[in-house]
C-alpha cells in the first residue's frame, strides 16, 4: 500500500445539499411515454367501479384480470429471479402438470453478483425477459435485492450480497434487460426484509441513514436507472406498518421522493388491511390467505382486502375514488408498457443461446478460494480420479421455495467430468454424504463417510463437491439456517477425505457463507454458487482449466458467526417476532469487519485466479486540478461546465503476468477521513472488470464526482458532501489494498 499523490478537489460550495431525498425525480423511459399515458386516460375514463376494482388483485395465484370488454387483457406473474416457473394450478400451490414449462436456469442471483460484470446483468435480464414473453407472463417477479445482513438468512443467494453500490451496478442493466422483451421486473423486496424467521411478524427498527445508506440504495437504482415497472413489497413491518401499505416507504420514498409511477405489488399475502392498502400506495394485491384461497366459493377472490371491502367502503361514502383511480392509473401502464406495447417481440425459450449466456454467467460467477497448485487438474496425470458428494449428482435448481425451476436441462457435475476425462482417467464416485431435512438424519451417514474416505485413499485425486443445497434450511425460501456450519455432518467427512487424500480439491455450493474449520488442510478451495442449467459444465471446466476463475465474493466469509454483526449483538433471535433493531447501522459485512478489526477468512471482493496480475502507478486527474497542493477557487462557468469540472479521474494499468487469460476485478473504495458523522472505512463506489491476454496491460479507469463522496445526512434527511480530506484506496478485495490516493475537497 502506498500514499502517492496529494490532491486539492475545488468546489464551488463547501457543503452541497443533495436535492435526492428532497424532491421528485424521473425514471428513465425506454419507450413512448406519451403514447402510454394517454392510452391509460382514455382507458380509466371508460371503467366501471368494478372494472376498476377488479384490475387491482389477484384472480388466481399468478394472475390478475383485465378488462374483457375492452379488449385490456390479463396480468401474468411468474416467478423468479433466475427463471420462468413452472405453471402453478389456478387456486392451489401445486404444479399443474404442463410439459411444455421446462425452462432455462439461470444461476441465483449471488452468482451473478460474483460475476461483477453489469455487461453479464444485461445478458441475464435479456434471457429471463425473452424467455418470459414467450410463455405469456407480463410481469417476472425478480429481481432481489435486499442486502446480505446475516449468512443464516434463507435467501441470501436470491440477493446480490452486502454491498449496495455493486447490488445497484447489476440490478439496473438486469432490469433494462428483461423490459426490453416488455416484460414488467418486479424488484423485490421492498425493504428491509433480511431475514426469513418470522418474515411476515417481525418490525425491523432502522436508523434512516442506515435505510438510505444500505437498504434502500439497490431499490432506487431500480427506479430511477433501471425505470423498473413494478415493485414488490415485502412481509415485515417497518415503523410498526406492515410494508406491503407502509406509507414511509411506499408513499414517501417510493413514489413521493423517487417519483416511481409502476404497480407496488403486494408479496404473496403480505397485505394485512383494507384502509392502510387504500391510503398507503399498495396497486395489486396477491395471495391474501382469506377465505377465498380456500376452494368452497364461488368467487373467493372477492373477499380479498382490496376487492369488496374496498368497493363497499366506496359505494358507503367512507372513501373517494381518487386513490382507486391512482391505482388502476399505475395498473394500466404498466398493461400497456407490457401486454400492450405496440412493438412487443415475441421472446425465445430454451435455445442454445440462453444456454450458452447461462454459462458465460456462472463461468464468471464462480470463486476460486484457494489454491496451492492443485488446480487446474489435468486429467491425463491421473489414473483414478475420486469424485465425492451429493451435490455432484443432483440437480440443484429445481428448490429453493418461489425461486424453484423446473429446468429443461442440468448438467450434473459428476456426469460432466465423466464426459471431459473420457478415457484419460478413471473416474470412480462415492457420495459421501446424504441430504436430510433437519431432524430426519439417515442412518447410513458413517457408512457413506467412511466409505468415501477407504476410497479417497486409493485415489490420485479427489473432488469434493459439496455445501449447500437449495433444501429448506439451506438455500431455500421460507426458513433461515439452523446454524453456520456445513450441513449434513460434512465438517467431518471433508475433514476425513483431506486426511485420507491431500489432493483433495474443495467444490462448495452456496448462495452465502459457511464456516470452514478445516481451510488450512485443504489445499483448493472453489466457491462454486450455483451455475443453473449449465453448473456441472462449468466446474468440470473449472477443474480442468478450461475457465480461469474470475468470480469475486459479494459478500463477506468470516470465521465465525459472531463475526457477523447481527449475532455479534445478539440481535439475530429466531424466537423473536417482534421489534428487529439493526443496532449495528451502517456496518454489515465488510464495513463491519474494517470496523472491529476482524479478519475475514474471505473478504468481500476476494476471488484467485489461475494467472497473475501486476499492478502499475496509478493516475488521478481532474481538469480543476492545476497542481498538487493547489486550491483553485470556482469560478463562474455555466452548470454544464463547472459540474464536468468536477469530475476526478482516477486510471491504474494492470498487466496478465501469468499464462492464461484472466481477469482481475479492480475495486474503487473511498474513506471519508474528516466527516462531521461517522463512515465507515471503506466504501465500494467503483470497480472495473478487465479481461486481459497473458502479457496484455489494460487500464482500469474511474471517474468519481462529488456526489460519490456524499452520506445521507438525517436531520437535513438530505445527501451532503463536505469539505475535508478523502482516500481513494484501489484494491483487489477490500482486504487487499494496493494503492491510496488522497483527495481534499476544499
Ligand atoms: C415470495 C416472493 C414470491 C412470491 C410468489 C413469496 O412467498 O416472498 O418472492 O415472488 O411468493 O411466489
Amino acid at each position: 500500500m502506498c500514499h502517492r499523490i496529494i490532491l486539492i478537489f475545488a468546489l464551488s460550495y463547501l457543503m452541497a445539499l443533495s436535492l435526492y431525498g428532497q424532491s421528485k425525480s424521473s425514471p428513465v423511459y425506454l419507450y413512448d411515454e406519451a403514447s402510454v399515458e394517454e392510452r391509460v386516460k382514455d382507458v380509466l375514463s371508460r371503467l366501471t367501479l368494478q372494472e376498476k376494482i377488479d384490475l387491482i388483485h389477484a384472480q388466481s395465484k399468478f394472475s390478475s384480470k383485465g378488462v374483457p370488454r375492452l379488449g385490456i387483457p390479463e396480468n401474468w406473474l411468474s416467478d423468479g429471479p433466475f427463471g420462468v416457473r413452472p405453471e402453478n394450478l389456478w387456486d392451489k400451490w401445486g404444479s399443474a402438470g404442463w410439459t411444455n414449462d421446462a425452462c432455462t436456469a439461470l444461476p441465483p442471483l449471488t452468482c451473478l453478483a460474483a460475476t461483477w460484470n453489469p455487461e453479464l446483468a444485461y445478458n441475464y435480464g435479456k434471457v429471463l425477459g425473452e424467455e418470459a414473453r414467450y410463455r405469456n407472463k407480463n410481469v417476472i417477479l425478480g429481481p432481489g435485492v435486499n442486502m446480505f445482513r446475516t449468512p443464516v438468512n434463507g435467501r441470501n443467494f436470491e440477493y446480490m450480497g452486502e454491498d449496495p453500490y455493486l447490488a445497484s451496478k447489476m440490478v439496473v442493466p438486469y432490469i433494462r434487460g428483461v423490459q426490453e422483451s416488455k416484460v414488467a421486473a418486479c424488484v423485490k423486496h421492498f425493504a428491509l426484509n433480511n431475514q426469513e424467521t418470522h418474515r411476515s411478524k417481525i418490525n425491523v427498527i432502522v436508523d434512516d441513514r442506515t435505510l438510505y445508506e444500505i437498504y434502500l440504495p439497490a431499490f432506487k437504482a431500480a427506479v430511477l436507472e433501471g425505470g423498473v415497472w413494478s415493485v414488490m413489497a415485502s412481509y415485515n413491518r417497518y415503523k410498526g406498518q406492515f410494508c406491503c401499505h407502509n406509507e414511509y416507504l411506499i408513499n414517501n420514498i417510493l413514489k413521493g421522493e423517487w417519483g416511481f409511477d409502476g404497480v407496488v405489488v403486494s408479496d404473496w399475502g403480505g397485505t394485512k388491511d383494507t384502509m392502510q392498502a387504500i391510503r398507503n400506495g399498495l396497486d395489486l394485491e396477491f395471495g391474501t390467505g382469506t377465505d377465498g384461497m380456500l376452494m368452497d366459493s364461488d368467487n373467493p377472490y372477492d373477499a380479498y382486502f382490496m376487492a369488496n371491502p374496498y368497493k363497499n367502503l366506496i359505494e358507503d361514502g367512507v372513501v373517494g375514488t381518487e386513490e382507486l383511480d391512482d391505482k388502476v392509473r399505475r395498473v394500466l401502464r404498466m398493461i400497456f408498457r407490457t401486454n400492450m406495447a405496440k412493438d412487443r417481440p415475441f421472446g425465445s425459450f430454451v435455445s442454445e443461446e440462453h444456454f450458452k449466456t447461462c454459462y458465460d454467467i456462472a463461468k464468471e460467477g464462480v470463486v476460486l478460494l484457494k489454491n496451492e497448485g492443485l488446480l487446474p487438474l489435468n486429467a491425463s496425470d491421473y489414473k483414478t480420479i475420486l469424485v465425492v458428494g451429493d451435490n455432484a449428482s443432483r440437480t440443484l435448481s429445481n428448490a429453493g421455495g418461489s425461486s424453484m425451476l423446473k429446468p429443461a436441462k442440468e448438467v450434473l457435475t459428476l456426469d460432466a467430468i465423466r464426459k471431459y476425462v473420457g478415457d484419460k482417467a478413471e473416474v470412480k464416485y462415492a457420495r459421501g454424504y446424504q441430504a436430510y431435512m433437519p431432524g430426519y438424519e439417515p442412518d447410513n451417514l458413517d457408512l457413506l463417510r467412511q466409505e468415501a474416505v477407504e476410497e479417497a485413499k486409493n485415489a490420485d485425486v479427489v473432488i469434493y463437491v459439496g455445501g449447500l443445497n437449495r433444501w429448506s434450511y439451506q438455500d431455500c425460501e421460507g426458513r433461515d439456517r439452523l446454524g453456520y456450519e456445513l450441513p449434513f455432518q460434512q465438517d467431518a467427512l471433508i475433514a476425513g477425505l483431506l486426511e485420507a487424500n491431500p489432493n483433495t480439491v474443495l467444490m462448495l455450493h452456496g448462495g452465502t457463507s459457511f464456516s470452514m474449520p478445516w481451510r488450512d488442510k485443504a489445499k483448493s478451495i472453489v466457491y462454486a454458487m450455483y451455475g443453473g442449467s449449465e453448473n456441472g459444465s462449468v466446474l468440470s471446466d473449472v477443474l480442468f482449466g478450461e475457465i480461469n476463475p474470475s468470480g469475486r465474493l459479494p459478500f463477506t466469509m468470516a470465521e465465525y458467526l459472531d463475526d457477523y454483526p447481527s449475532h455479534a449483538l445478539g440481535i439475530y433471535d429466531p424466537d423473536n417476532k417482534e421489534d428487529v433493531v439493526y443496532e449495528e447501522g451502517l456496518y454489515i459485512g465488510y464495513r463491519w469487519m474494517n470496523e472491529k478489526d476482524i479478519k475475514p477468512m474471505y473478504p468481500f471482493g476476494f476471488g484467485l485466479t489461475y494467472t497473475g496480475f501486476e499492478w502499475g502507478e496509478p493516475s488521478i486527474s481532474s481538469n480543476r486540478l492545476k497542481s498538487v497542493q493547489e486550491v483553485v477557487l470556482p469560478d463562474s462557468d455555466s452548470e454544464a461546465k463547472a459540474r464536468d469540472s468536477k469530475k476526478i479521474k482516477i486510471r491504474i494499468p494492470v498487466t496478465n503476468i501469468g499464462e492464461m487469460r484472466g481477469a482481475e476485478v479492480v475495486q474503487l473504495y473511498v474513506r471519508d477521513v474528516e466527516a462531521y458523522l461517522p463512515r465507515p472505512e471503506k466504501e465500494l463506489k467503483r470497480f472495473c472488470k478487465l479481461w486481459l491476454e497473458p502479457g496484455e496491460t489494460g487500464i482500469a479507469e474511474f471517474e468519481l464526482q462529488e456526489d460519490d463522496l456524499r452520506f445521507f445526512d438525517p436531520q437535513k434527511h438530505a445527501w451532503v458532501s463536505e469539505k475535508g480530506e478523502f482516500e481513494i484506496m484501489l484494491g483487489s478485495s477490500s482486504e487487499d489494498i494496493r494503492e491510496t490516493l488522497k483527495l481534499i475537497l476544499v
